[in-house]
């Protein structure tokens, strides 16, 4: 751990993970092939998807490996895993691209691990290809070994850094089961949202007429403002513009729209008793 916390602060590695932020960002431009990536439409990351087909690949070639006669089984499971690297490497790369410095650092290794042990493998599958199995073998249990200290940083990643989290799911868990009154509804402007606290969670609040929604106002991404994003469109189609990277979600019901986010906003249930505006964790 003393090691996972020396790596987060190695300012280092900064300028070459600026600048690799920057060409990810350039290249993946659209809007459709970020959202693709990212995972908008799946409701969670696509990128730890993904990145089971190399790893069982690997691992059950690996397994094969150790059995007699398994020897194009095991070529033929290198191959699939060595392509299927592309599209794990792209979602992910997009993924650490909008993370903080920290977390930057440790994904630029845990990705430079799994470049390595990609490395490892297509020269395993070089070598089994040309008949030099005990080669192929050889080098396929040592990309399978940097391959493992790749998947130890990603966890750490997820599970101790939250990257690739939903942000805002404590939140909605902190907001009370009883009906909690937030002001009255003409002292919301219609058409356009406002920010209220419940339990000390920020809450954005949008009222259309006699109707109101009420979303969690910490993005779920990275925890950023909602309550300062630009509102685009109107109506039951308003949206909420993240401001810090973008994502969109329909101010009516929490809908994420566009990514980066790939979770739902979580949302409050709202009604309207005696002209007061109450809320309520769903
Ligand atoms: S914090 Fe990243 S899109 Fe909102």
């Amino acid at each position: 751990m003393r090691m996972m916390t020396r790596l987060e602060e190695a300012r280092s590695l900064d300028p070459v993970s600026d600048r690799l932020q920057a060409a990810v960002q350039a290249v993946a431009r659209p809007r459709l092939l970020r959202d693709l990536l990212h995972g908008t439409w799946l409701g969670h990351s696509l990128h730890p998807v993904l990145v089971q087909l190399p790893v069982g690949s690997f691992v059950s070639a690996a397994v094969l490996d150790l059995l007699p006669g398994r020897r194009r089984a095991a070529t033929t499971l290198i191959a699939v895993g060595t392509a299927a690297v592309a599209p794990a490497v792209a979602a992910g790369l997009l993924d650490w691209s909008q993370l903080t410095r920290d977390r930057r650092r440790v994904g630029l290794v845990h990705a430079g691990a799994n470049a390595v042990a990609t490395g490892l493998y297509a020269a395993s599958l070089f070598a089994r290809l040309r008949g030099r199995t005990a080669r192929g073998k050889a080098l396929g249990f040592a990309g399978l070994s940097v391959a493992g200290l790749g998947a130890y940083l990603g966890g750490h990643l997820s599970y101790a850094l939250s990257a690739g989290v939903n942000q805002a799911a404590p939140e909605i868990a902190r907001i009370p089961q009883e009906w909690t009154p937030v002001g009255s509804l003409a002292s919301l402007p219609d058409g356009s949202p406002a920010v209220r606290t419940v339990a000390d969670v920020s809450v954005l609040v949008y009222r259309r007429g006699d109707r109101v929604s009420a979303l969690i106002e910490r993005c779920g991404h990275e925890t950023g403002p909602l309550g300062k994003g630009e509102v685009t469109g109107s109506g039951a189609d308003a949206c909420v513009v993240c401001p810090w990277h973008g994502s969109v979600f329909r101010l009516a019901d929490g809908a994420v729209v566009h990514g980066p986010a790939a979770s739902d906003q979580p949302v409050l249930r709202a009604r309207v008793r005696d002209g007061m505006v109450e809320l309520c964790r769903p």
